[in-house]
């Protein structure tokens, strides 16, 4: 059997991850995260008080910015390492997550995590999830879906996710927060969160979640 890319994008919160680790671990594939790299440069910004609308300083923190996967244990997780430290929970806190957006539509920002991202995949043999991989990372991608689900099912998928990992959380503030991600995601100018054409849509509103980890299991087997 031949290995292959697997490519999940769409809207935030709709459970690309949890979907995209699993799928990876049946396969015996490598999982990356892309947003957590969005989310890790977000850190670094904030951390060091980085302007977003300075170029010059922009290039220079991305220079100093090391990003790294380590695996968790033997289920195939991996946590991401900043400059050497696991900044894994920290990313995932609401004080980044308001503000990854923000970086994220950065073109420099972009064009360094594509490159990093495209290193990640060239073996093949992975599953990488995130907004632009079906459409820019990897367009040759032998498998592409675009995931959603409805706001309410999103909002409180992320709910019990961020207290599951001991952040406190208001359901309202990541209502909002979703939305505001999706719109500042789907209508920036560099590569916005869209469907590419030869995407399969998967809506995850009403599915559970291990049907759809066999559907895209079964999409994946057609195509290797
Ligand atoms: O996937 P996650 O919700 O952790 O992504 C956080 C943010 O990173 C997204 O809202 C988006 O702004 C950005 N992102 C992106 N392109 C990707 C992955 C994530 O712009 N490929």
């Amino acid at each position: 059997m031949k290995k292959i890319i697997i490519a999940i994008d769409g809207l935030s919160g709709c459970g690309k991850s949890s979907t995209a680790k699993s799928v990876a671990k049946a396969l015996n594939y490598a999982y990356i995260d892309s947003g957590a790299m969005y989310r890790a440069v977000t850190l670094y910004f904030l951390n060091n008080h980085t302007k977003l609308n300075n170029i010059g300083e922009i290039s220079q923190s991305l220079d100093r910015v090391h990003i790294d996967f380590h695996l968790d244990g033997n289920d195939g997780s991996q946590r991401i390492l900043l400059n050497g430290v696991d900044v894994e929970d920290e990313i995932r806190g609401m004080s980044v997550t308001e503000r990854v957006s923000d970086v994220s539509k950065i073109k420099e920002v972009r064009q360094a995590l594509v490159a990093k991202q495209r290193i990640l995949g060239a073996r093949k043999g992975v599953v990488m999830d995130g907004r632009d991989i079906g459409s820019v990372v990897f367009p040759h991608a032998e498998l592409k879906v675009f995931m959603s689900a409805n706001l309410e099912v999103r909002a409180a998928r992320r709910m019990k996710e961020l207290a599951d990992r001991g952040h406190s959380a208001d359901l309202e503030q990541i209502r909002e927060n979703l939305a505001k991600r999706d719109f500042l995601d789907s209508t920036r100018s560099e590569s916005p969160l869209v469907k590419a054409k030869d995407a399969v849509e998967i809506d995850t509103s009403d599915l559970h979640f291990e049907d759809q980890v066999a559907k895209i299991l079964e999409l994946a087997k057609e195509r290797m």
